[in-house]
């Protein structure tokens, strides 16, 4: 492994602030679709009832999230750009998370690696904007604006041109950034959200707030980001045991894919690709689908915050159940019930395509 003389020894040194972030940067934000990701949770953490993003070049060249949550007073600004700082846990206790960031590394990384600038004005405050280049930060700015925040984060990856190669073409750039929009909006019915392509003056993705009860706008959301088509083909999920609740919608057998492209998880409100789930996923309709088919699930668990450990990836992915017998037990047997439950029912599709011989 290492061809060190043992004679020679290596000189410890504590990296500078620049170098940590870099470092946090290359774990977090993987491709302009993660800065996104983060961006938008910070929005949502804030309260936003809505969230505009922009982007230009699949994001390589600008992500601009704007928000109308609760905003950062002017002294706050270079707070936010330090690492670990954060508004939403105290430390005392991580396994009571409640929020989608809790770690303070996604301003000071995305500052690192890219050209940022955050304007926001709080409520009963002026408004402020800083900016950071490649991890150097510049003075705190007046700034005029509505109460919210605007990120804006140009030239992502200039200040590491290894990590930029690794990007793919622009429009594949896009798709993620799209995806990862729409796998956000699926979980915030009651948040009207905006993607635009500024190269092309385009909305991408656009989906209105939602308003009355739950599983009422979640349905009229789900319909909007995975296609009206889904939501006539699935049914209602609603189950809970041992304190874990499965709520959301799963598609009926003949209404399956040939890769697992349609499966939407999420652990108290946050996207996950957990292979616990998928598993359980899987096991659900096992009896009802043929091999190298996969069922199309948009399915939502929630449990109290310490039944679910969310520390435990860079870009918080995957989670790890204190008991995930019980998580698992309970996808498995909500499925497998609903399904029986509907065991008459056929596919609108399937029954579209076998009169006119279209849908795939
Ligand atoms: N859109 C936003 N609106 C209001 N405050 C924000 C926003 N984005 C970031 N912040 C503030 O900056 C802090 C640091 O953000 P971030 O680096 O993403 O870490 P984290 O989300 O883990 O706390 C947050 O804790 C929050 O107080
Ligand atoms: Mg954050």
């Amino acid at each position: 492994m290492n061809n060190h003389d043992p004679q020679m020894r290596p000189v410890i040194r504590q990296l500078d602030e620049a170098a940590a972030n870099r470092i946090a940067a290359g774990e977090v934000v993987e491709r302009p679709a993660s800065a996104v990701k983060e961006l938008v949770e910070n929005a949502l953490d804030a309260g936003a009832a809505r969230v505009d993003i922009a982007i230009a070049k699949g994001g390589k060249a600008l992500i601009r999230v704007s928000d109308d949550g609760c905003g950062m007073a002017a002294q706050d600004l270079p707070l936010a750009l330090a690492r670990h700082a954060t508004s939403k846990i105290d430390g005392s206790d991580l396994l009571d998370i409640r929020s989608f960031g809790f770690r303070g590394e996604a301003l000071p990384s995305l500052g690192a690696v890219g050209r940022l600038s955050i304007t926001s004005r709080a409520a009963g405050h002026d408004g402020a904007q800083i900016a950071v280049t490649g991890g150097r930060i510049g003075p705190v700015k007046p700034a005029a604006g509505n109460r919210g925040t605007m990120v804006e984060l140009r030239d992502l990856f200039f200040a590491t041109p290894a990590r930029l190669k690794f990007l793919r073409s622009d429009r594949a750039e896009t798709q993620a950034v799209a995806e990862a929009v729409r796998r956000l909006a699926m979980a915030e019915p009651y948040v009207g959200f905006t993607l635009t392509d500024e190269d092309e003056g385009r909305v991408l993705f656009r989906a209105d707030a939602e308003q009355g009860e739950l599983f009422g706008a979640l349905q009229t959301r789900l319909a909007r980001v995975m296609g009206r088509d889904f939501i006539d083909n699935a049914l209602l999920i609603d189950a809970t045991r041992d304190g874990i609740t499965l709520t959301g919608f799963a598609a009926l057998p003949t209404y399956s894919r040939g890769a697992a492209v349609a499966q939407h998880l999420y652990v108290n409100g946050r996207p996950v690709r957990d292979k616990l789930l998928t598993g359980a996923l899987r096991a659900g309709y096992m009896d009802v689908l043929a091999s190298g088919r996969h069922p199309a699930a948009v399915l939502f668990l929630t449990c109290d915050p310490h039944q679910v450990d969310v520390n435990v990836h860079p870009a918080k992915a995957e989670v790890r159940f204190r008991e995930p017998g019980i998580a698992r037990g309970l996808v498995v047997s909500a499925l497998r019930h609903a399904l029986a439950g509907a065991g008459h029912r056929a596919s609108t599709t399937v029954a579209a395509a076998a009169l006119g011989g279209g849908a795939s």
